[in-house]
């Protein structure tokens, strides 16, 4: 993930956030991914309410909250989590991310994505990078780095880091260089380097499932 990278404070910017996650579900009020988002912010912005008499309820509130979207959708996201902007859940069912797990700008997971301790006993969750397209049924598990603009394969098990512009796919996963890069990051193999500031949500997923 690039250092310095510009984040909104999850507390102060609340609706701003909002804001941003309905445009990445598409407006779509029906998609379960912003019905898991919606609790995820306001649990997130309660932790910037100073007093803690005043907080306990928005606690409570946001436990009701979490409690009925993991039943409704199956998606478990705890506000503890650190997710970056423009994060988008495609389809919904079966998706766990470890409260201690990192996730950088433009990350997209899918149904059956688990990303979390790779033993109970040994801590320690995934550092993922920008732009990481993640495959339904992937599993990243443990201490891990996931570099930039990296495509996880649907059902991989990825218990190594990945370095940028890879793709890693299989069980356990296998590291392939991705033919393109969404990046103009050194060490990018490609001879087609696509600037993702440039592009459109929809023009970069198009990148991202191209290549
Ligand atoms: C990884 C993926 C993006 C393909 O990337 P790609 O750049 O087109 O890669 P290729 O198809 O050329 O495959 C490269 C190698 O990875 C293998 N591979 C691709 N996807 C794989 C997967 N999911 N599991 C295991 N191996 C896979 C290919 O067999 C190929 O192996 P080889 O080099 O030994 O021949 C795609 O297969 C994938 O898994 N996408 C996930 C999409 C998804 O989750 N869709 C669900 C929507 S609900």
């Amino acid at each position: 993930m690039e250092e310095g990278s510009v984040r909104r404070d999850p507390g102060k910017c609340m609706f701003e956030n909002i804001r941003e996650d309905i445009r990445m579900h598409e407006g779509k009020w029906s998609s379960q991914g912003l019905w898991v988002m919606l609790p995820y912010r306001f649990g997130c912005w309660r932790y910037s309410v100073g007093p803690a008499l005043l907080r306990k309820p928005l606690s409570v509130a946001y436990r009701v909250m979490k409690t009925l979207s993991q039943i409704l959708t199956g998606i478990d996201l705890p506000c503890e989590v650190k997710v970056g902007r423009r994060f988008r859940i495609e389809h919904f069912g079966g998706i766990i991310i470890s409260g201690d797990a990192i996730l950088g700008d433009d990350v997209v997971v899918r149904n059956g994505v688990t990303i979390g301790l790779k033993r109970r006993d040994d801590p320690g969750s995934p550092v993922i990078g920008n732009r990481v397209d993640i495959g339904a049924g992937a599993k990243l598990l443990g201490k891990i780095r996931i570099g930039d603009d990296v495509i996880i394969g649907a059902n991989a098990v990825v218990i190594t880091d990945v370095p940028s512009n890879s793709i890693a796919v299989g069980i356990p996963a296998r590291i392939i260089p991705r033919k393109k890069c969404v990046s103009n990051q050194e060490g990018c193999p490609s001879a087609v380097v696509l600037n993702p500031h440039s592009l459109n949500a929809a023009d970069l997923e198009l990148a991202v499932l191209s290549n």
